[in-house]
């Protein structure tokens, strides 16, 4: 969507995958979807490094809603639970030099019950605007999939119409997938970014199965992503219980390749350090940031590796190798195997970013190890050089 937004991909923090819908503040004040757990989130945002990372949007899901509109026939917010609305909260947030992200649903109610935007798409895009909102999650439950493309049009415009940068971030194609192929031209031109895909879960098979997902429709939807429009894997689930150490690596490294919006759902209030370190690697943002703006793809599956890449500017390539094989120990892999290898003419300079920090150097080729269900992720830079070098280059080897 040409709105000005997401250049890049977006960064932040969502609360539906570890908050979910707890709505029982008597019981757990600090975990309950309340305004006081944004603001909290947002308090760790500016003061531990997210911000500068990179992390932007704070973001509210579902559960925050009343029941009911209001006498106006305008959403509310649950006023238990946010005592000073959401437009005191956006004011705290924009005060951290943060955005407020907040959800809605195209159809006549949430997936959780609450009120839908159908027939209200004016009212709720110009409340939104009011209380000064930044992102608007649009979720997809009770809807007739074939009025879907409408809704989500509908909402765009009238996002666009309220005058204020609303980012647009649409679920359209996870709901019309079962029904029919999308549209992925008119959804780029909608949305700031969408979802096509399951839930992500707190667990391995949930990221292996949506990075399984994205490499089978590549050619469908990579070709739709760049600069203000992006294909949503869904949230990091990094910081939280279920994935090893390399396997939150392995989510960081292809979330960055899949120019994927960084939205994490964790609790960053008692995060341990090497979560953190990893959601902070500077280099591995570099490369999901990468002003190119082009979505990276699987380019093989070889030996129960998989090898996946993504252009940079300069010219520049992120070569990310998984090791798919959850079965034994570290295996290691010949990056001249890799298809991004070419790139190489014939020689490239090598920075290896996971597992490890290293500035591998000038290279013919390069060999990586990598854990079960971890990967490797390197930018190489090629060098060209000319013809009689080749010649000198050849006589050494
Ligand atoms: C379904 C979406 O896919 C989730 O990300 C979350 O927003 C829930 N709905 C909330 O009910």
């Amino acid at each position: 969507l040409d709105n000005g937004l997401a250049r890049t991909p977006t960064m932040g923090w969502l609360h539906w995958e570890r908050f979910m819908c707890n709505t029982n503040c008597d019981a757990d004040p600090d975990n309950c979807i309340s305004e006081r757990l944004y603001m909290m989130m947002a308090d760790v945002m500016a003061a531990e490094g997210w911000r500068e990372a990179g992390y932007q949007y704070v973001c509210i899901d579902d559960c925050w809603m009343s029941k009911s509109r209001d006498a106006g026939g305008r959403l509310q917010a649950d006023p238990r639970r946010f005592p000073g609305g959401i437009k005191k909260l956006a004011d705290y947030v924009h005060s951290k030099g943060l955005k407020l992200g907040i959800y809605a649903d195209v159809g006549t109610s949430t997936c959780a019950g609450y009120p839908g935007s159908l027939a209200h798409y004016d009212t709720d895009a110009q409340t939104f605007a009011e209380w000064e909102v930044d992102l608007l999650k649009f979720d997809g439950c009770s809807m007739d999939t074939t009025l879907l493309e409408e809704g989500y049009v509908n909402m765009s415009k009238a996002l666009n119409r309220t005058g204020r940068p609303i980012l647009y971030s649409c679920e359209w194609p996870l709901y019309e997938w079962p029904s029919q192929k999308p549209n992925y031209n008119t959804i780029a031109e909608t949305c700031n970014q969408w979802r096509n895909f399951a839930d992500a879960y707190d667990s391995w098979s949930s990221v292996k199965s949506i990075l399984d997902w994205t490499a089978t429709h590549q050619d469908i939807i990579v070709p739709s992503a760049g600069p203000g429009g992006w294909n949503d894997p869904d949230m990091l689930v990094i910081g939280n219980f279920g994935l090893s150490r390399d396997q939150q690596e392995s989510q960081m490294a292809l979330w960055a390749i899949m120019a994927a919006p960084l939205l994490m759902s964790n609790d960053l209030r008692s995060i341990c350090r090497h979560s953190k370190e990893l959601l902070q690697n500077r280099h591995i943002i570099a490369i999901s940031q990468d002003e190119l703006g082009k979505q990276g793809y699987r380019t093989a599956k070889v030996d129960h590796f998989e090898v996946w890449e993504r252009p940079l500017s300069q010219g520049w390539l992120a070569i990310a190798v998984l090791n798919a094989l959850e079965i034994g120990g570290p295996r290691r892999f010949s990056l001249k195997a890799a298809p991004g290898w070419k790139t190489c003419t014939p020689l490239c300079n090598i920075t290896q970013i996971l597992p490890q920090y290293e500035e591998v150097g000038v290279q013919i080729g390069h060999q990586v190890s990598v854990n079960p269900s971890g990967t490797a992720l390197l930018v190489i830079m090629p060098i060209s050089m000319k013809k009689h070098d080749q010649r000198f280059l050849k006589m050494q080897w």
